[in-house]
């Protein structure tokens, strides 16, 4: 479904990524994990559209989409929750969910009961601002704001960073109701190595802008794995 080759990103002079090349199957749950500042964000903000490549080549459902901007990335189904969630502060919740209302056909601008599902705290909060909610429900906004947006494949940035655990759960049982019964495929960047491990099918793990290693979890193994990430 998703097929990138051979990456190379600079921010001025300073590369960040060499020559990385990713898949993610349809329908599988792919991790890519690795130590702060590796390029794990580098690489979802060029699979998101919001950061040009210098070259390499970037494939969607056999479609070429290399350095193409985000609004149609967002249109094709590629759906992205950053790092650190970009909730608009002064908007109120249901504001924020209807930002992805931008990439639907105007008959598809409702937010559908499901999401609520997922998430009822959204529903009780709908008229706070997005700024006002903790940290948690902020990771749940993005999540649901990706999700009005219909994607058919998600990219996830650290969805568990400075949460607490009850949340973590929930997220992580969101994560596999998508795979499951939406069939959304997923990418996702992880550091909290038992989350990842649980919920992935699939691992990459970048070191100093490489991948290093690549896997199915049967293949490579918690142990394996696990070595590869405490360097
Ligand atoms: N806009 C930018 N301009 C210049 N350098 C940048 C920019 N964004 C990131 N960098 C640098 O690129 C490198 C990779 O950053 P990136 O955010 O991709 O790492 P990361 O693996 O996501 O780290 P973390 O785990 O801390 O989120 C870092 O050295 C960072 O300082
Ligand atoms: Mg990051």
């Amino acid at each position: 479904m998703l097929d990138v080759k051979k990456i190379n990103l600079n921010y001025g002079s300073s590369q960040i990524l060499f020559d990385v090349s990713i898949k993610a199957k349809k329908g599988n749950i792919t991790c890519l994990m690795g130590s702060n500042g590796v390029g794990k964000t580098s690489l979802l903000k060029f699979l998101s559209g919001i950061q040009n490549a210098k070259n390499g080549t970037y494939f969607y459902n056999n479609n070429d989409i290399f350095n193409l901007p985000s609004y149609k990335l967002a249109k094709l189904g590629i759906g992205y929750v950053p790092q650190g969630r970009d909730i608009f502060p002064l908007l109120s919740v249901k504001e924020n969910l209807e930002i992805g209302f931008a990439c639907l056909n105007k008959k598809n601008w409702f937010i559908p009961d499901e999401i609520f599902n997922l998430f009822p705290i959204l529903k009780k909060m709908l008229h706070r601002r997005g700024g006002d909610l903790s940290g948690g429900q902020q990771q749940q906004l993005a999540i649901a704001r990706a999700l009005v947006a219909k994607p058919s494949l998600l990219l996830m940035d650290e969805p568990t960073e400075g949460i607490q655990p009850n949340i973590i759960k929930q997220i992580g049982e969101v994560i596999l109701y998508l795979k499951k019964e939406k069939k959304i495929t997923i990418f996702l960047v992880e550091q909290y190595f038992d989350f990842a491990f649980n919920l992935s099918d699939y691992f990459y793990v970048m070191q100093r802008g490489k991948i290093i290693i690549e896997g199915d979890k049967e293949k490579l193994g918690k142990k394996l794995l696990k070595s590869q990430l405490s360097f």
